[in-house]
């Protein structure tokens, strides 16, 4: 198990980091995700139209959108989504959890064998001989010996779902429970959207922190960090930084000011960035129109307690 979590791209040092970015960096570029947006909206206003009336579960809709769109850019078809998210949901389990035991581990690593036939059996053949032309720039998983490409498929599913439902559901949260006049706003404003999206991002980092070790002595304030320390970078608690921002506590979904540190920053700069924002992005404008139609009164939001990462148990509004 710790070596399966070990050659993930996001925990490994380069060349085995490289060799995994490198196979994959073409499908994560704007291009791409331009050409998946009229997808990603669609799914917004399937999701946003089956909501019916009475008390609804807006976390539950986030992970849908999340998880459909995820699972669709890495080739998943719509029939295997709920399946493929049960695995996944096993295997953060397992990596959110600071000490594992023995019942959690077998659940896990039954989970990496399931998810490794079913990489080998569903989804790279439809990557090999595409269905559709923008899986083609996923060719270089496809390409790799089958540790490697179960290495890379897990961690982009794993890392895709949970952080974009998790801020999908803290964007909603947080306008649905104050001023409605931002939704008129943003229907109106992509930009102010696009804003929106940069500030749920920065209020409630979806993953708190990074690990990293340093590779020479450095000094921060009185402390001397030794070459070779690990060390924990807690974006969450950069982001709410009072120096860089004006009111850090405040969700201000117009804010202006400097970019947060959400998707992180150097050599493993988080590979789905664009993507996310842009799925983001077209959930927001989607759910803009339909506060306007369906006036939801926010009722409760709810996190699960959760080692290192914001994650939302259930936000319930009433229709
Ligand atoms: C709101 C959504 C997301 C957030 C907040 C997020 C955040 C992060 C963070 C903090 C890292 C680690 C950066 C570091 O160590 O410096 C990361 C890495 C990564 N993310 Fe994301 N992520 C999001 C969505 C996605 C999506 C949609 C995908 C792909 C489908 C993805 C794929 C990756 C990959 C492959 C890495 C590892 C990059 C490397 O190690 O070189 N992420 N992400």
């Amino acid at each position: 198990m710790e070596k399966f979590f070990n050659s993930w791209m996001v925990f490994s040092d380069p060349p085995n980091q490289t060799k995994l970015r490198e196979s994959v960096t073409s499908a994560f570029t704007r291009r791409v995700a331009d050409s998946w947006s009229g997808y990603a909206r669609e799914i917004a206003v399937k999701e946003f139209a089956r909501l019916g009336s009475g008390e609804i579960d807006l976390a539950d809709l986030s992970l849908r959108i999340a998880s459909r769109f995820t699972c669709a850019v890495l080739g998943v078809p719509e029939e295997d989504d709920e399946q493929v998210r049960l695995w996944s949901n096993e295997l953060i389990a397992c990596l959110s959890t600071p000490k594992l035991n023995a019942d959690r581990a077998r659940v896990g690593v039954r989970a990496i064998e399931q998810l490794g036939t079913y990489l080998d059996t569903r989804v790279l053949p439809r990557i090999r001989k595409p269905v559709d032309d923008r899986l083609l720039p996923l060719k270089g998983m496809a390409d790799l010996d089958h540790d490697m490409a179960l290495a890379l498929f897990t961690q982009l599913l794993t890392g895709g779902i949970d952080p974009v439902a998790s801020s999908l559901t803290t964007a909603l949260e947080r306008l649905l429970s104050s001023d409605h006049q931002d939704w008129t706003r943003m229907a109106s404003s992509p930009e102010l959207t696009d804003k929106a999206v940069e500030e749920a991002l920065r209020f409630d980092a979806p993953f708190h922190f990074v690990p990293r070790t340093t590779t020479e002595s450095i000094q921060i304030g009185d402390h001397t960090l030794s070459e070779g320390s690990r060390v924990v970078l807690v974006i969450a608690a950069a982001n709410r930084d009072p120096l860089a921002y004006q009111s850090p506590d405040e969700f201000i979904p117009s804010r202006e000011g400097p970019s947060h540190l959400s998707f992180g920053l150097g050599r493993h700069y988080c590979l789905g960035a664009i993507l996310a924002r842009m799925v983001l992005r077209e959930a927001l404008q989607e759910a803009s129109r339909w506060v306007q139609s369906s006036s939801p009164m926010y009722m409760s939001g709810e996190r699960m307690p959760a080692f290192g990462v914001s994650t939302w148990k259930r936000l319930s509004i009433l229709v």
